[in-house]
């Protein structure tokens, strides 16, 4: 099995050399690494952001462990030449649809919260997020009105397949978690919306086993610091997931906590943090790990066949919290390098 390594730009190298030591310390059999340049490091070594080279990396491999892109260096550059476009385009290229954003309490940290402690407490909650059309694929562009004012727009744009894919993943992930869907649009103003209602609840036929339902972006973010205890899996689109699953990370504590998996309809996945590049922190050994540790298990459990490494790697990082384990996100002083020794002592 071929996991395609691509660290990134900022904190991205740091944190995900933590990742590999965990995965190195389970010595998990045939399991090989490829590393390969992505983001801004692409772009000023090979003058893009996705090298060819990469992508095909990428293609090859059965999963690919990503650290973070976005480098303040390359601001300036068109658009299509800017870090950010190296994981989008991976997205689009290898149909990585389906994101799982999971926010789980770990008890230890309901005081790293901004939330009272026992509201935090009760988060378990699973975001399924769109991630190949919305907004972030539809048409842009800038253009001058009729008065000559200049004017930039995004398209918004579903089509009936493209939420039928991801309602799928979303009622199955309920299926296996607490059979609760809540479905996140904004009906009450976008066609783009209805559309993505109305197919939601076609699909629903096919889970009489799953409660749905549906609520509007708006109230969705307010819900989600009043009482998200409420939550079991949450379905929406590409940018309301971008949104809400920033907001679900500071619930949880710390937005240095939070994994993803990017999944095709095959199982492939891309596994990184939900955070960025922080620029502001880069180089210094002070990013937290966890959430590209946990993203690690993430990889194990859905593209190679590893659940039960995938288990130990989470209990491993539950047991370094109650351990006391702590870096700076989190309240504490221990670097990037020391929360790693915590979950390896753990493991
Ligand atoms: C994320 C990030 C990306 C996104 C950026 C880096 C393009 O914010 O994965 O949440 O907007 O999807
Ligand atoms: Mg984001």
């Amino acid at each position: 099995m071929l996991v395609a390594v691509l660290a990134g730009d900022g904190i991205g190298p740091e944190i995900v050399a933590q990742a590999r030591r965990v995965l190195d310390a389970l010595a998990i059999p045939d399991l090989r690494f490829e590393e390969a340049l992505v983001g801004g490091v692409a772009y000023k070594a090979k003058g893009h952001p996705l090298p060819p080279e990469t992508l095909a990396l990428a293609e090859r491999a059965d999963a690919i462990l990503f650290g973070a892109v976005g480098d303040p260096d390359c601001d300036a550059l068109e658009r299509s030449l800017r870090p950010e476009q190296a994981i989008l385009g991976l997205r689009k290229a290898l149909t990585l649809f389906s994101n799982l954003r999971p926010a789980k309490m770990f008890a230890e940290l309901a005081d790293a919260s901004t939330l009272r402690p026992e509201v935090a407490r009760a988060i378990d909650l699973l975001i399924v997020r769109e991630l190949n059309g919305d907004v972030y694929f539809g048409e842009k562009g800038m253009r001058k009105t009729a008065d000559g004012l200049r004017e930039g727009y995004d398209v918004m744009a579903y089509n009936e397949a493209e939420v039928r894919r991801i309602a799928h993943s979303a009622f199955r992930a309920a299926q296996a978690r607490r059979g609760k869907l809540c479905s996140v649009d904004k009906a009450n103003v976008l066609e783009t919306s209805q559309l993505w209602r109305d197919v939601v609840s076609e699909v629903a036929a096919d889970y009489p086993d799953v409660a749905l339902s549906h609520m509007y972006v708006d109230n969705a973010a307010m819900q989600l610091v009043r009482d998200p205890g409420q939550f079991d899996v949450i379905v929406t689109g590409n940018l309301f997931g971008d949104i809400l699953s920033d907001q679900a990370s500071m619930c949880v504590g710390s937005i240095g906590m939070l994994a993803s998996a990017s999944l095709d309809a095959n199982g492939k996945g891309l596994y990184e943090p939900i955070h960025g590049s922080a620029p502001d922190i880069a180089g210094q050994g002070k990013a937290n790990p966890l959430a590209t540790i946990l993203s690690a298990a993430m990889m194990l459990r859905f593209s190679l066949g590893q659940p039960q490494a995938a288990d130990r790697i989470e209990a491993a990082v539950a047991r370094a919290l109650a351990g006391g384990a702590r870096s700076a996100d989190l309240g504490g002083t221990l670097g990037t390098q020391a929360m790693g020794d915590a979950v390896l002592a753990a493991l």
